[in-house]
Protein backbone atom coordinates (compact mmCIF):
# COMPACT_ATOMS: atom_id res chain seq x y z
CA UNK A 1 0.00 0.00 0.00
CA UNK A 2 1.91 3.56 -1.03
CA UNK A 3 -0.21 6.21 0.30
CA UNK A 4 0.38 10.32 -1.08
CA UNK A 5 1.26 12.60 1.52
CA UNK A 6 1.84 15.71 -0.22
CA UNK A 7 3.37 15.77 -4.03
CA UNK A 8 6.70 13.81 -3.82
CA UNK A 9 5.61 12.87 -0.88
CA UNK A 10 4.36 9.34 -0.13
CA UNK A 11 3.84 6.63 2.84
CA UNK A 12 4.73 3.67 1.82
CA UNK A 13 5.11 1.37 5.38
CA UNK A 14 3.32 -1.27 6.72
CA UNK A 15 0.21 -2.46 8.20
CA UNK A 16 0.34 -4.86 10.80
CA UNK A 17 -3.20 -6.05 10.97
CA UNK A 18 -2.89 -9.21 13.01
CA UNK A 19 -0.34 -8.18 15.34
CA UNK A 20 -2.00 -8.96 18.73
CA UNK A 21 1.13 -8.17 21.57
CA UNK A 22 4.03 -5.08 21.23
CA UNK A 23 7.32 -5.93 23.22
CA UNK A 24 5.60 -9.45 24.06
CA UNK A 25 3.60 -7.39 26.78
CA UNK A 26 1.36 -4.29 25.23
CA UNK A 27 -2.04 -5.79 23.57
CA UNK A 28 -2.84 -4.39 20.18
CA UNK A 29 -6.63 -4.48 19.81
CA UNK A 30 -6.32 -2.47 16.48
CA UNK A 31 -2.75 -4.03 15.61
CA UNK A 32 -0.47 -1.78 14.62
CA UNK A 33 1.37 -0.19 11.75
CA UNK A 34 5.06 0.94 10.91
CA UNK A 35 4.96 4.21 8.68
CA UNK A 36 7.74 5.03 6.79
CA UNK A 37 7.60 8.11 4.27
CA UNK A 38 9.30 8.77 1.24
CA UNK A 39 10.10 12.52 0.20
CA UNK A 40 11.58 13.36 -3.07
CA UNK A 41 13.60 16.58 -3.48
CA UNK A 42 14.53 18.17 -6.47
CA UNK A 43 18.40 16.82 -5.93
CA UNK A 44 17.89 14.29 -3.35
CA UNK A 45 15.43 11.50 -1.91
CA UNK A 46 15.18 10.51 1.68
CA UNK A 47 13.21 7.71 3.64
CA UNK A 48 12.33 8.92 7.10
CA UNK A 49 12.31 5.39 9.02
CA UNK A 50 11.58 2.32 8.05
CA UNK A 51 9.39 -0.44 9.10
CA UNK A 52 9.50 -3.56 11.57
CA UNK A 53 11.82 -6.64 9.90
CA UNK A 54 8.69 -8.84 9.36
CA UNK A 55 6.94 -6.84 7.17
CA UNK A 56 10.31 -5.53 5.40
CA UNK A 57 9.28 -7.12 1.80
CA UNK A 58 6.38 -4.78 1.53
CA UNK A 59 8.41 -1.50 2.19
CA UNK A 60 10.89 -3.04 -0.33
CA UNK A 61 7.80 -3.85 -2.60
CA UNK A 62 6.78 -0.50 -2.23
CA UNK A 63 9.99 1.25 -3.03
CA UNK A 64 10.75 -0.52 -5.86
CA UNK A 65 7.00 0.51 -6.91
CA UNK A 66 7.74 3.98 -6.67
CA UNK A 67 11.01 3.31 -9.41
CA UNK A 68 12.90 4.60 -6.82
CA UNK A 69 16.42 5.50 -8.90
CA UNK A 70 18.84 6.61 -5.98
CA UNK A 71 18.12 6.77 -2.06
CA UNK A 72 20.21 9.23 -0.35
CA UNK A 73 19.25 8.72 2.93
CA UNK A 74 17.75 7.19 5.55
CA UNK A 75 16.35 8.79 8.21
CA UNK A 76 16.17 6.89 11.78
CA UNK A 77 14.25 9.08 14.10
CA UNK A 78 14.19 6.08 16.85
CA UNK A 79 16.88 3.14 17.20
CA UNK A 80 13.56 0.64 18.19
CA UNK A 81 13.41 -2.52 15.91
CA UNK A 82 10.08 -1.63 14.91
CA UNK A 83 11.07 1.15 12.81
CA UNK A 84 14.98 0.26 11.69
CA UNK A 85 14.22 -3.06 12.12
CA UNK A 86 14.43 -2.99 7.64
CA UNK A 87 17.34 -0.93 7.56
CA UNK A 88 19.81 -3.54 6.56
CA UNK A 89 17.21 -4.47 3.68
CA UNK A 90 16.80 -1.15 2.61
CA UNK A 91 20.43 -0.85 2.58
CA UNK A 92 20.84 -3.62 0.29
CA UNK A 93 18.85 -2.26 -1.89
CA UNK A 94 20.41 0.90 -1.90
CA UNK A 95 24.05 0.39 -1.12
CA UNK A 96 24.82 4.11 -1.26
CA UNK A 97 22.35 5.33 0.79
CA UNK A 98 23.88 6.97 4.45
CA UNK A 99 22.09 6.43 7.81
CA UNK A 100 21.03 9.94 8.75
CA UNK A 101 20.84 9.77 12.86
CA UNK A 102 22.65 10.77 15.87
CA UNK A 103 25.56 9.32 17.78
CA UNK A 104 23.51 7.92 20.38
CA UNK A 105 21.37 6.08 18.09
CA UNK A 106 24.49 5.52 15.97
CA UNK A 107 25.45 3.09 18.52
CA UNK A 108 22.46 1.57 19.19
CA UNK A 109 22.17 0.68 15.79
CA UNK A 110 25.35 -0.88 15.36
CA UNK A 111 24.94 -2.67 18.26
CA UNK A 112 21.27 -4.00 17.37
CA UNK A 113 21.20 -4.48 13.83
CA UNK A 114 25.20 -4.69 13.23
CA UNK A 115 25.09 -1.50 10.63
CA UNK A 116 28.50 -1.07 9.68
CA UNK A 117 29.75 2.84 10.74
CA UNK A 118 30.52 3.71 7.51
CA UNK A 119 27.14 3.65 6.51
CA UNK A 120 26.46 6.49 8.88
CA UNK A 121 25.85 10.49 8.37
CA UNK A 122 25.64 12.06 11.88
CA UNK A 123 23.80 14.91 12.41
CA UNK A 124 23.74 17.23 15.88
CA UNK A 125 20.35 18.94 17.38
CA UNK A 126 18.59 21.61 14.97
CA UNK A 127 21.47 20.84 12.32
CA UNK A 128 19.39 20.56 8.54
CA UNK A 129 20.11 18.72 5.45
CA UNK A 130 18.85 19.84 2.00
CA UNK A 131 17.35 17.68 -0.37
CA UNK A 132 17.21 20.38 -3.04
CA UNK A 133 13.73 22.28 -3.03
CA UNK A 134 13.33 20.50 0.39
CA UNK A 135 15.20 20.97 3.73
CA UNK A 136 14.87 18.14 6.45
CA UNK A 137 16.09 19.52 9.92
CA UNK A 138 16.34 17.57 12.83
CA UNK A 139 15.08 18.11 16.41
CA UNK A 140 17.17 16.02 18.88
CA UNK A 141 14.84 14.73 21.69
CA UNK A 142 16.85 12.38 24.28
CA UNK A 143 14.16 10.01 26.58
CA UNK A 144 11.03 11.03 24.55
CA UNK A 145 10.80 7.55 25.11
CA UNK A 146 14.46 6.27 24.89
CA UNK A 147 17.65 8.35 25.08
CA UNK A 148 18.05 8.67 21.34
CA UNK A 149 14.98 9.51 19.87
CA UNK A 150 14.56 12.64 17.49
CA UNK A 151 11.77 14.34 14.98
CA UNK A 152 12.45 15.28 11.47
CA UNK A 153 10.92 18.68 10.57
CA UNK A 154 10.61 19.29 6.46
CA UNK A 155 10.66 23.00 6.44
CA UNK A 156 8.81 23.96 2.88
CA UNK A 157 6.06 21.75 3.67
CA UNK A 158 5.68 22.55 7.38
CA UNK A 159 5.42 18.51 8.14
CA UNK A 160 6.55 16.87 11.39
CA UNK A 161 8.07 13.66 11.37
CA UNK A 162 7.72 12.13 14.94
CA UNK A 163 8.02 8.49 14.93
CA UNK A 164 6.67 7.28 18.22
CA UNK A 165 6.07 10.50 19.64
CA UNK A 166 2.56 11.70 19.40
CA UNK A 167 1.42 8.33 17.66
CA UNK A 168 -1.25 5.48 18.20
CA UNK A 169 -1.17 1.66 17.49
CA UNK A 170 -4.19 1.26 14.72
CA UNK A 171 -3.44 -0.96 11.72
CA UNK A 172 -5.69 2.10 9.80
CA UNK A 173 -6.75 2.29 6.17
CA UNK A 174 -6.59 5.66 6.05
CA UNK A 175 -3.66 8.09 5.75
CA UNK A 176 -5.40 11.12 7.97
CA UNK A 177 -7.28 11.10 10.79
CA UNK A 178 -11.09 10.03 10.51
CA UNK A 179 -12.47 9.47 13.46
CA UNK A 180 -11.40 12.01 15.80
CA UNK A 181 -12.84 10.23 18.64
CA UNK A 182 -11.30 6.82 18.07
CA UNK A 183 -7.93 8.63 17.49
CA UNK A 184 -8.07 10.16 20.65
CA UNK A 185 -8.78 6.85 22.59
CA UNK A 186 -5.78 5.14 20.44
CA UNK A 187 -3.30 7.60 20.91
CA UNK A 188 -4.24 7.99 24.91
CA UNK A 189 -3.33 4.59 24.93
CA UNK A 190 -0.30 5.02 23.32
CA UNK A 191 0.79 7.57 25.45
CA UNK A 192 0.12 5.40 28.67
CA UNK A 193 1.23 2.95 27.54
CA UNK A 194 4.84 4.29 26.03
CA UNK A 195 4.64 7.61 26.94
CA UNK A 196 4.00 8.07 30.15
CA UNK A 197 7.01 7.86 32.12
CA UNK A 198 8.43 10.39 30.08
CA UNK A 199 5.67 13.12 31.25
CA UNK A 200 7.29 15.70 32.92
CA UNK A 201 10.36 15.71 29.77
CA UNK A 202 7.56 15.74 26.84
CA UNK A 203 6.15 19.38 28.62
CA UNK A 204 9.69 20.91 27.43
CA UNK A 205 9.59 19.04 24.08
CA UNK A 206 5.83 19.63 23.37
CA UNK A 207 6.56 23.71 23.59
CA UNK A 208 9.19 22.90 21.17
CA UNK A 209 6.74 21.59 18.99
CA UNK A 210 4.41 24.04 19.35
CA UNK A 211 6.77 26.47 18.36
CA UNK A 212 6.90 25.16 15.46
CA UNK A 213 4.96 26.53 12.01
CA UNK A 214 3.13 22.56 11.82
CA UNK A 215 0.79 21.57 8.64
CA UNK A 216 0.57 18.08 9.61
CA UNK A 217 2.04 15.63 12.09
CA UNK A 218 3.33 11.97 10.79
CA UNK A 219 3.96 9.84 13.72
CA UNK A 220 5.03 5.96 12.24
CA UNK A 221 2.16 4.40 13.93
CA UNK A 222 -1.21 5.43 13.21
CA UNK A 223 -2.83 8.14 11.05
CA UNK A 224 -1.31 10.98 10.03
CA UNK A 225 -2.97 14.16 11.61
CA UNK A 226 -4.20 17.25 9.58
CA UNK A 227 -4.72 19.09 12.29
CA UNK A 228 -1.75 19.29 14.57
CA UNK A 229 -3.59 21.22 17.59
CA UNK A 230 -5.78 18.10 18.06
CA UNK A 231 -2.87 15.72 18.95
CA UNK A 232 -0.96 18.89 20.50
CA UNK A 233 -4.05 19.86 23.10
CA UNK A 234 -4.94 16.50 23.86
CA UNK A 235 -0.73 15.44 25.00
CA UNK A 236 -1.32 18.73 26.93
CA UNK A 237 -4.10 17.78 28.74
CA UNK A 238 -2.48 14.38 29.81
CA UNK A 239 1.12 15.76 30.75
CA UNK A 240 -0.45 18.12 33.04
CA UNK A 241 -0.94 17.72 36.88
CA UNK A 242 -4.33 17.67 36.87
CA UNK A 243 -5.95 14.98 37.99
CA UNK A 244 -9.44 13.61 37.85
CA UNK A 245 -12.40 12.55 40.49
CA UNK A 246 -11.54 9.18 39.28
CA UNK A 247 -10.33 6.20 41.61
CA UNK A 248 -8.95 3.10 39.96
CA UNK A 249 -9.28 -0.10 41.83
CA UNK A 250 -6.94 -3.20 40.30
CA UNK A 251 -7.54 -5.91 42.46
CA UNK A 252 -7.08 -10.12 42.52
CA UNK A 253 -9.45 -11.83 44.97
CA UNK A 254 -9.08 -15.60 45.56
CA UNK A 255 -12.06 -16.46 47.98
CA UNK A 256 -14.64 -14.03 47.35
CA UNK A 257 -13.33 -11.57 50.91
CA UNK A 258 -10.93 -8.85 48.75
CA UNK A 259 -14.41 -8.86 46.17
CA UNK A 260 -16.71 -8.12 48.93
CA UNK A 261 -14.79 -5.53 49.99
CA UNK A 262 -14.23 -3.95 46.06
CA UNK A 263 -17.99 -3.85 45.74
CA UNK A 264 -18.81 -2.22 49.05
CA UNK A 265 -15.73 0.38 48.20
CA UNK A 266 -17.18 1.03 44.70
CA UNK A 267 -20.67 1.21 46.30
CA UNK A 268 -19.43 3.79 48.62
CA UNK A 269 -17.20 5.98 46.38
CA UNK A 270 -20.38 6.11 44.01
CA UNK A 271 -23.04 7.27 47.19
CA UNK A 272 -20.30 10.24 47.44
CA UNK A 273 -19.90 11.12 43.75
CA UNK A 274 -16.80 9.64 43.22
CA UNK A 275 -15.89 7.63 39.43
CA UNK A 276 -14.38 4.72 40.03
CA UNK A 277 -13.27 2.11 37.43
CA UNK A 278 -12.19 -1.29 38.95
CA UNK A 279 -10.13 -3.57 36.88
CA UNK A 280 -9.95 -7.69 38.18
CA UNK A 281 -6.42 -8.35 37.19
CA UNK A 282 -7.21 -11.83 36.25
CA UNK A 283 -7.88 -10.35 33.20
CA UNK A 284 -7.95 -6.94 32.89
CA UNK A 285 -6.15 -5.43 29.49
CA UNK A 286 -3.03 -3.13 30.69
CA UNK A 287 -3.96 -1.20 28.34
CA UNK A 288 -6.60 0.02 29.66
CA UNK A 289 -5.68 0.31 33.29
CA UNK A 290 -2.73 2.37 32.21
CA UNK A 291 -5.57 4.89 30.10
CA UNK A 292 -7.26 5.09 33.50
CA UNK A 293 -3.97 5.95 35.17
CA UNK A 294 -3.39 8.82 33.16
CA UNK A 295 -6.11 10.69 35.15
CA UNK A 296 -7.48 9.24 38.48
CA UNK A 297 -6.43 10.67 41.57
CA UNK A 298 -6.45 7.69 43.46
CA UNK A 299 -5.81 4.51 43.24
CA UNK A 300 -6.88 1.85 45.98
CA UNK A 301 -5.15 -1.37 45.11
CA UNK A 302 -7.34 -4.88 46.08
CA UNK A 303 -4.87 -7.21 47.42
CA UNK A 304 -5.46 -10.42 49.11
CA UNK A 305 -2.68 -12.37 51.15
CA UNK A 306 -1.06 -14.96 49.49
CA UNK A 307 1.46 -16.82 51.39
CA UNK A 308 3.86 -14.11 53.61
CA UNK A 309 3.09 -11.65 50.45
CA UNK A 310 0.25 -11.08 47.76
CA UNK A 311 -0.87 -12.31 44.52
CA UNK A 312 1.99 -11.66 41.84
CA UNK A 313 -0.90 -10.45 39.54
CA UNK A 314 -1.36 -7.66 42.16
CA UNK A 315 2.44 -7.08 42.38
CA UNK A 316 2.59 -7.29 38.24
CA UNK A 317 -0.03 -4.55 38.52
CA UNK A 318 1.44 -2.57 41.03
CA UNK A 319 5.50 -2.89 39.38
CA UNK A 320 3.35 -1.57 36.12
CA UNK A 321 1.56 1.22 37.27
CA UNK A 322 5.26 2.10 39.29
CA UNK A 323 7.23 2.09 36.17
CA UNK A 324 4.75 4.09 34.21
CA UNK A 325 4.83 6.76 36.83
CA UNK A 326 1.24 8.41 36.65
CA UNK A 327 0.67 10.89 38.39
CA UNK A 328 -1.38 9.83 40.59
CA UNK A 329 -1.92 11.76 43.89
CA UNK A 330 -2.96 9.39 46.62
CA UNK A 331 -2.58 5.53 47.09
CA UNK A 332 -4.52 2.92 49.75
CA UNK A 333 -4.76 -1.14 49.70
CA UNK A 334 -7.39 -2.67 51.01
CA UNK A 335 -7.35 -6.77 51.22
CA UNK A 336 -8.20 -9.88 53.14
CA UNK A 337 -5.73 -12.21 54.78
CA UNK A 338 -5.46 -15.24 57.14
CA UNK A 339 -2.41 -14.75 59.30
CA UNK A 340 -0.34 -12.36 57.52
CA UNK A 341 -0.29 -8.61 57.00
CA UNK A 342 3.01 -8.64 55.06
CA UNK A 343 0.58 -7.66 52.12
CA UNK A 344 1.30 -3.83 52.35
CA UNK A 345 4.50 -3.46 53.05
CA UNK A 346 5.23 -5.94 50.18
CA UNK A 347 2.98 -3.90 48.19
CA UNK A 348 4.18 -0.54 49.07
CA UNK A 349 7.75 -1.28 48.93
CA UNK A 350 7.19 -0.98 45.25
CA UNK A 351 5.86 2.52 44.60
CA UNK A 352 9.03 4.09 44.40
CA UNK A 353 9.02 6.44 41.14
CA UNK A 354 6.07 8.19 42.77
CA UNK A 355 5.46 9.52 45.47
CA UNK A 356 1.33 9.80 46.48
CA UNK A 357 0.28 10.18 49.70
CA UNK A 358 -0.82 6.73 50.89
CA UNK A 359 -4.11 6.57 52.94
CA UNK A 360 -4.96 4.05 55.31
CA UNK A 361 -5.30 0.48 54.42
CA UNK A 362 -8.04 -1.34 55.08
CA UNK A 363 -7.10 -5.37 55.67
CA UNK A 364 -9.45 -7.49 56.89
CA UNK A 365 -9.11 -11.44 58.60
CA UNK A 366 -11.41 -13.53 56.53
CA UNK A 367 -14.77 -12.27 55.11
CA UNK A 368 -15.31 -8.77 56.15
CA UNK A 369 -17.53 -8.24 58.74
CA UNK A 370 -19.29 -5.24 60.32
CA UNK A 371 -16.64 -3.20 61.73
CA UNK A 372 -14.64 -3.78 58.61
CA UNK A 373 -17.76 -2.43 56.07
CA UNK A 374 -16.98 0.70 58.50
CA UNK A 375 -13.24 0.57 57.85
CA UNK A 376 -14.76 1.06 54.16
CA UNK A 377 -17.11 3.87 54.90
CA UNK A 378 -13.90 5.80 56.76
CA UNK A 379 -11.66 4.92 53.54
CA UNK A 380 -14.51 6.48 51.48
CA UNK A 381 -14.85 9.32 53.43
CA UNK A 382 -11.05 9.93 53.40
CA UNK A 383 -10.81 10.19 49.90
CA UNK A 384 -13.68 11.96 49.31
CA UNK A 385 -12.06 14.39 51.58
CA UNK A 386 -8.83 14.20 49.96
CA UNK A 387 -10.51 14.52 46.52
CA UNK A 388 -12.11 18.06 47.90
CA UNK A 389 -9.05 19.11 48.78
CA UNK A 390 -7.99 19.24 44.96
CA UNK A 391 -11.00 20.82 44.35
CA UNK A 392 -12.16 17.86 41.84
CA UNK A 393 -15.56 17.45 43.53
FE1 LIG B 1 7.53 2.19 17.82
FE2 LIG B 1 9.82 2.71 20.35
O1 LIG B 1 9.12 1.95 18.82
Amino acid sequence: MIRKLKDNMYEVGARDWDREVFDELIPLPDGTSYNSYVIFGSEKTALIDTVDSTKKDELINNLKTLDIKKLDYIVSNHSEQDHSGSIPYVLELFPESKVVTNEKAKGLLMEHLLIPEDKFFIIKDNETLSLGDKTLQFLISPWVHWPETMLTYLIEDKILFTCDFLGSHNASSSLFVSEEKKTYFDAKRYYAEIMMPFRTIIKKHISRVEALDVDYIAPSHGEVYDKPEFIINAYKEWISDDVKNLVIIPYVSMHDSTEEMVKRLIDELVKRNIKVKPFNLVNADIGEIAITLVDAATIIVGAPALLVGTHPAVISAVYLVNALRPKTKFVSIIGSYGWSTKLIEHITSLITNIKPEIINPVLTKGFPKAEDYKKIERLANDILEKHKSLNLI
